[in-house]
C-alpha cells in the first residue's frame, strides 16, 4: 500500500467531510497502471450512479477452505458431506467490528444503514452512489474508459483511497480499479458450412477411436453434434434417472439471452426426445430475455443447446445477468457499469438451492483483475463448491496469449508498467475452485489451437496439481519459455472437450460455431449426468471437481497427446502424454468415469 505524500511526509489528502468533526486522512489503497487498449475520455458525470461494493473481511475463510478440501477429497471420510447455506455463510462472516466500523463511515457520508444492501453472510455491503458522492469518499476520480478494440465503456478509476482505520475492515471496494469485462470466449461463427441436417443419418461410414474403443459416427470429424459427443465420450445408453433432484444451468452475461425457438430447432435437428421441452430462466440485476429471434446471443444458444442438449431430461436453468446497459458518456443519465460476476455471485449464493453443475463461457484476461479482487472472487466460488456445486469455464481461445495476432494490440504484456513480455492467462479460469474447460477438436482428438492454457501469474499451485503438473514441467527442456510464465501459478486447464465445429440454432438457422466456449457446456453436462448417476445410488452431487480429477490422474480421461496452442507469438506448449497446459488430462470416458464415481 502507497500513502498519498504531502508535507514530505506520509499522511493525508483529502478531508472527508465528516460531519461530527475531526478529519479523516485518507491512505491510498490500491492504484494501477492505466490499462492497456483503454483510453480515457474523460470525467464520469457527477450524476452517474455506481452500485459500490464493499468486501469486509472473512476471518474464518481459512477454516472454510479446510473443510472444502477434505469433502471433495475422494479418499477423506468427509467427501461428499457438502456444506449447508448457513454453515458456509457462518465461515464467511465478517467480524462484527468490521460490520460497525464499515457503517459508521458510511453514516459519516450521511448513507443510514438502511439504504446498504447487505450479502445474506454479512460479508459484502453494496450502496448505490452518484459518482461525486463515491469521488469524495474514496479520495479519488472516476473516468469514462472506452475500449479501443471493442468500444466497450466502464466508468472506472485507476485508484482508490480509505480511511486508514478502515484497513482491516475493509478488503476491497468495487468497481474502482476492475477494468475485466465478461466477454463472450467464443472465436468463430461459420454461417455457410453447415449442412442441411445434422447426421448425414447414413451412420454405416464410422471412426472407431484406439484407446477409448468407441465408434464414432464419421461426420463427427467435422460437424458436432449431441449424438456425436455422446458416441465420443462414451455416453450412449445412459438414461438420466435423477431429474427430480438434479440440475444443470448456465450463465449469460451483457446481451446474451437463449432463445426458444432456435432451442426447438436444435431438438428437431438433434434431439427430437426433447422437443416442446424448455429450461427456467432467471433475470439477474436487469439482466434480459428477449425473445425476438433476431435478438439471440450465440454463446447463449451454444450453451443452452449442448447442455440441455446432452444432458436431457436433466432440468436447466440459464442465468441472464445484466450490467452492461448503453451508457452515453456524453449525458448525464444515471446508468449502472457493474461488474460482471459480483451481481451473479450476490445472487446465486443467497438462493437456498443451487444447481449442481453451472458452466460459464465468459472470462477476460488476469491482469485486467485486481489481483486482491481477483482473490475475493475466486473466494466466493470455492463458497459454491463448498456447497456441492460443480462450476465448469471455459479456459479462454487465445493459446498461452490473448488470440490477438496484431502486436499492436495484443495484450501479451505485463500491465504493472514494466511493460514486460508474459503469457496471459484467463480469469476466472485462472482460480484453483473452479474446472477450467480446453479444447480439442476432430477425431482422433488433437488439442485445437486455440486452447486457453497456462500458469496464473496470481493463485499459487494447489497441492492437488503438484504431481501432474510438476511432472509435465519437469518434462519441458530446461529454459523453456523462462520468464514467460510462472512454473509455480495454478495451472489450467483441467480437462478439456471438442471446441469447434458445433452446429447450433443461431437466430434460425443452422451454423457451426467453436471456441473454449462450446467446451465448457458440453463438458459441465457430462458432469451433470455423473451426478445423476450419483443422486439416483443416493450419494450427494460431485462438488468440487478438481481434487477429484487430480486424484484420478489422467484415469477416466482420454488423454490427448498431440497439437499445440500457440500465442504470444511462440508455438505455446505442446499437448503430451498426462497432463498438460493446452488440453489438461483430456477429454470425459463417461462410462468409466460413471463406474468410478458411484464406488465412494
Ligand atoms: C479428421 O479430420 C482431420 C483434419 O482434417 C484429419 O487429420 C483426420 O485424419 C480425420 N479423421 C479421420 C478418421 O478421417
Ligand atoms: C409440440 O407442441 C406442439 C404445440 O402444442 C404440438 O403441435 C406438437 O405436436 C408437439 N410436438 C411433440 C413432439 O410433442
Ligand atoms: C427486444 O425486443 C423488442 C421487441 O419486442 C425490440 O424492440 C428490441 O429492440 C429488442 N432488443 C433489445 C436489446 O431490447
Ligand atoms: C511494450 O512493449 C512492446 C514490445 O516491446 C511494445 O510493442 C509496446 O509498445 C510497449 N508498450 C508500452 C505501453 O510501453
Ligand atoms: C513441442 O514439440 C515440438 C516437436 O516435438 C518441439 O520441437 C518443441 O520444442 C515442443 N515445445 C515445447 C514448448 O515443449
Amino acid at each position: 500500500m502507497r500513502v498519498y505524500a504531502l508535507f514530505g511526509s506520509l499522511v493525508l489528502v483529502a478531508f472527508a467531510n465528516v460531519a461530527s468533526g475531526a478529519p479523516r486522512t485518507l491512505t491510498l489503497r490500491q492504484s494501477i497502471a492505466p490499462p492497456r487498449n483503454w483510453v480515457d475520455l474523460g470525467r464520469a458525470p457527477p450524476t452517474h450512479v455506481i452500485p459500490l461494493r464493499i468486501a469486509l473481511p472473512q476471518p474464518r475463510f481459512l477454516e472454510l477452505e479446510e473443510h472444502l478440501t477434505e469433502i471433495s477429497d475422494p479418499l477423506h471420510e468427509r467427501y461428499g458431506k457438502h456444506l449447508s447455506k448457513e454453515d458456509v455463510e457462518a465461515l464467511v462472516a465478517p467480524h462484527a467490528s468490521s460490520v460497525d466500523a464499515v457503517h459508521e463511515w458510511l453514516d459519516s457520508h450521511g448513507i443510514r444503514k438502511e439504504a446498504c444492501h447487505r450479502s445474506p453472510a454479512g460479508d459484502w455491503v453494496t450502496v448505490r452512489l452518484p459518482v461525486a458522492q463515491a469521488e469524495k469518499m474514496l479520495g479519488t476520480e472516476f473516468r469514462v474508459w472506452k475500449h479501443t478494440l471493442d468500444g466497450d465503456v466502464l466508468v472506472r478509476t485507476t485508484e482508490y483511497s480509505l480511511p486508514a482505520h478502515l484497513d482491516e475492515h475493509i478488503e476491497l471496494i468495487q468497481p474502482t480499479t476492475a477494468f475485466n469485462r465478461a466477454k463472450g470466449q467464443r472465436t468463430t461463427f461459420r454461417f455457410s458450412p453447415a449442412p442441411e441436417t445434422a447426421s448425414p443419418l447414413s451412420s454405416d461410414d464410422k471412426i472407431s477411436v484406439a484407446g477409448s474403443g468407441v465408434t464414432v459416427d464419421a461426420s463427427c470429424n467435422t460437424t458436432i453434434t449431441v449424438s456425436c459427443l455422446k458416441q465420443l465420450y462414451n455416453a450412449v445408453d445412459y438414461v438420466p434417472k435423477a431429474t427430480d433432484k438434479n440440475a444443470i444451468a448456465l450463465t449469460g452475461y451483457l446481451e446474451q439471452f437463449a432463445n426458444f425457438a432456435d432451442l426447438q430447432q436444435f431438438y428437431v435437428d438433434q434431439v427430437p426426445a426433447a422437443i416442446n421441452t424448455s429450461f427456467d430462466v432467471v433475470l439477474i440485476n436487469g439482466g434480459l430475455n428477449n425473445q425476438t429471434l433476431g435478438d439471440a446471443g450465440a454463446e447463449a444458444d451454444l450453451d443452452v443447446q449442448f447442455a440441455l442438449g446432452i444432458s436431457f431430461p436433466t432440468p436447466g436453468t440459464f442465468f441472464s445477468t445484466g450490467g452492461r446497459p448503453p451508457f452515453n458518456p456524453d449525458t448525464d443519465t444515471p446508468t449502472d457499469t457493474n461488474e460482471p460476476y459480483l451481481d451473479w455471485l450476490n445472487f446465486i449464493l443467497a438462493q437456498p438451492k443451487i444447481p449442481q453443475v453451472i458452466s460459464t463461457s465468459y472470462g477476460d484476461d488476469e491482469q485486467t483483475v485486481p489481483v486482491d479482487f481477483a482473490r475475493r472472487v475466486c473466494g466466493e466460488f470455492a463458497q459454491l463448491g463448498a456447497r456441492g456445486v460443480s462450476l465448469l469455464f471455459s479456459s479462454g481461445d487465445g493459446g498461452v496469449g490473448d488470440g490477438d495476432p496484431d502486436p499492436a494490440t495484443q495484450t501479451c504484456f505485463t500491465n504493472d508498467g514494466k511493460n514486460q513480455t508474459k503469457f496471459i492467462p484467463g480469469f476466472p479460469a485462472s482460480c484453483p475452485f473452479v474446472t477450467a474447460v480446453g479444447g480439442t477438436v476432430h477425431i482422433p482428438e488433437v488439442a485445437v489451437d486455440f486452447s486457453g492454457g497456462g500458469f496464473s501469474n496470481y493463485f499459487p499451485r494447489p497441492i492437488w496439481q503438484d504431481v501432474a503438473v510438476g511432472k509435465f514441467l519437469a518434462s519441458l527442456p530446461k529454459g523453456t519459455y523462462a520468464g514467460l510464465f510462472n512454473p509455480s501459478g495454478r495451472a489450467i486447464p483441467d480437462v478439456s472437450g471438442q471446441a469447434d465445429f458445433f452446429r447450433i440454432f443461431f437466430r434460425g438457422r443452422a451454423v457451426h460455431i467453436g471456441g473454449t466456449s462450446a467446451s465448457s457446456p458440453s463438458i459441465a453436462a457430462f458432469i451433470a449426468l455423473l451426478n445423476d448417476a450419483r443422486i439416483a445410488a443416493g450419494k450427494p452431487s460431485l462438488g468440487f471437481l478438481n481434487p477429484l480429477i487430480y486424484a484420478l490422474n489422467g484415469v477416466g480421461f482420454n488423454d490427448i497427446t498431440a497439437g499445440n496452442a500457440p500465442g504470444c507469438g511462440t508455438p505455446g506448449f505442446n499437448a503430451t502424454a498426462g497432463w498438460d497446459p493446452v488440453t489438461g488430462f483430456g477429454t470425459p470416458d463417461f462410462g468409466k468415469l460413471k463406474d468410478i464415481v458411484l464406488k465412494f
